[in-house]
């Protein structure tokens, strides 16, 4: 029989605070138990939460009508927003902030956007950017620097191949494929080669001069 008596017995200190550890550590301990099933469920959400937070956020900061495309540009791996009528001529000039390239008649004329693709020379006004992921492009800036120019770019400034130069960076361009491709050792042949780059200057006795040296300096 119990005895009741003990029941109502006020409780010691100690025994209030043995009381108390134990419901808090067996509170405690439920606690852990029931939310043990739901702790992976709502980690798993609140990661697919951070993620669609992320995306939404790279949407919001887009500028709407653009794009995300990858160029590899003179070795370098560019991640740009672009609108999709983008040409490279702008995405090199305004995106890129590579200016050597020129625009002269925007309309595929004058030659003086002229850039390498794939080893190939291409006019970059007449170029859609998003068309041209995965291919390697080559503009002024990867062909040679001020501290190293590249022999044609010497040899320009050794004949006097340019006046204003807005075209040269296009003819530099031209001859640099010219070099790879068949062209017989005439001037005339030089003249045919880089007939698509048009000099307003007038220029273009020095350049043939110019082209003609480093061609004979290449097969020398
Ligand atoms: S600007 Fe491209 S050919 Fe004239
Ligand atoms: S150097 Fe001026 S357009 Fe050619």
């Amino acid at each position: 029989m119990s005895d009741h008596s003990d029941e109502q017995k006020p409780l010691t200190a100690i025994e209030r605070l043995s009381r108390r550890a134990f419901l808090t550590r067996a509170g405690a301990a439920g606690v852990a138990t029931a939310t043990a099933g739901v702790a992976a469920p709502l980690a798993a959400a609140a990661v697919v939460d951070s993620v669609s937070q992320a995306a939404q956020a790279l949407h919001e900061n887009s500028i709407p009508g653009t794009v995300p495309i990858t160029l590899r540009v003179n070795g370098q791996m560019h991640k740009v927003e672009i609108d999709p009528r983008a040409t490279v001529l702008d995405t090199l000039r305004e995106t890129l902030h590579l200016t050597g390239t020129k625009k002269g008649c925007d309309h595929g004329q004058c030659g003086a956007c002229t850039i390498h693709v794939n080893g190939q020379r291409a006019n970059s006004c007449l170029l859609f950017a998003a068309m041209q992921q995965n291919k390697e492009i080559t503009t002024i800036e990867g062909l040679g620097s001020p501290d190293k120019l590249h022999p044609l770019q010497a040899a320009f400034v050794e004949h006097d191949g340019y006046q204003c130069g807005y075209c040269t960076s296009g003819q530099i361009m031209s001859a640099a494929a010219m070099l790879r491709e068949s062209w017989g050792p005439a001037d005339s042949d030089v003249k045919e080669a880089l007939s698509g780059n048009i000099c307003r200057c007038g220029a273009y006795p020095n350049i043939v001069a110019a082209v003609q040296a480093c061609r004979r300096n290449a097969t020398a």
